[in-house]
């Protein structure tokens, strides 16, 4: 088996990279269940990558359905350690515009009712996993000098609120979630990370602005909106990415 030691999570948006070739795709069952799709195995820049659309590849899984235990059980089952997250967000302070790009450093889950913890009962071996950085440092490292390098401009810090949707928020939850901290909104970031460090992965996020969150703008929020801003973000993420396994796989 080829063993690629690096994941990326493709978000909205990012269902599949462009200047990837694949060399092969594998189903995977788990303990857990089916991950979102076949995980694929390839060379970004002739560096071997594992590429996981999270979403499926159609996009049809919502968030709240997505099964990350099983994704990222796939991911670690297949000799990966290291996890690049992509995720679309709603920007809550200003300079958060659509297409602007985050590396996130902390997180405040408002999800509910998803399945969050490889740790489900036996409390003998249950592992209370220290949260209080959230992401990997060296990871977020490692994206911060490959934005650097790419020249591309990325806000280095910034708080995620992960929210349950599909629904989006309220203007009310925006404010609440601002008086929080949070500096973006999404739907995917956890338990997604809680997960990945359950396992030991080293995992970051790239956090793209598809919106201004709810209350934020001057109009309602739409499907195609998001999709339109992701498209300019993406090409963002594809830079800092190439640049990332060219230095460091
Ligand atoms: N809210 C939650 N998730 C999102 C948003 C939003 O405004 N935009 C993209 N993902």
């Amino acid at each position: 088996v080829l063993m690629s030691e690096l994941a990326i999570i493709g978000g909205t948006g990012l269902t599949r990279l462009e200047c990837f070739v694949t060399e092969r795709r594998e189903v995977m069952h788990t303990p857990y269940g089916e991950p979102s799709g076949a995980l694929t195995f390839g060379a970004l820049c002739d560096r071997d990558v594992v590429f996981l659309a999270r979403h499926g590849y159609g996009h049809t899984i919502p968030p709240h359905m997505v099964n990350y235990r099983a994704n990222l059980w796939a991911l670690k089952e297949q000799g990966v350690e290291r996890v690049v997250a992509v995720c679309a967000v709603g920007g809550i302070l200003g300079d958060l515009t659509p297409a602007s790009i985050v590396i996130p450093d902390q997180i405040i889950d408002y999800t509910w009712s998803r399945e969050h913890t490889f740790f489900e009962s036996d409390l003998s071996k249950v592992t209370h996993i220290d949260f209080t950085e959230p992401y990997s440092t060296a990871m977020r490292e490692a994206l911060l000098a490959a934005a650097g390098e790419a020249g591309v401009a990325v806000m280095p810090h910034g708080t995620y609120g992960a929210s349950q949707g599909p629904r989006l928020e309220t203007a009310a939850e925006i404010d609440r979630m601002e008086r929080d901290g949070c500096h973006m909104v999404g739907m995917t970031g956890m338990p997604e990370a809680a997960l990945a460090r359950e396992l030991g992965l080293d995992y970051a996020v790239i956090a793209v602005s598809a919106n201004a969150a709810a209350g934020r703008g001057d109009s309602a929020i739409s499907m195609a909106m998001i999709e339109k801003n992701l498209a300019d973000g993406m090409e963002k993420v594809r830079v800092i990415l190439e640049q990332l396994v060219t230095t460091t796989c």
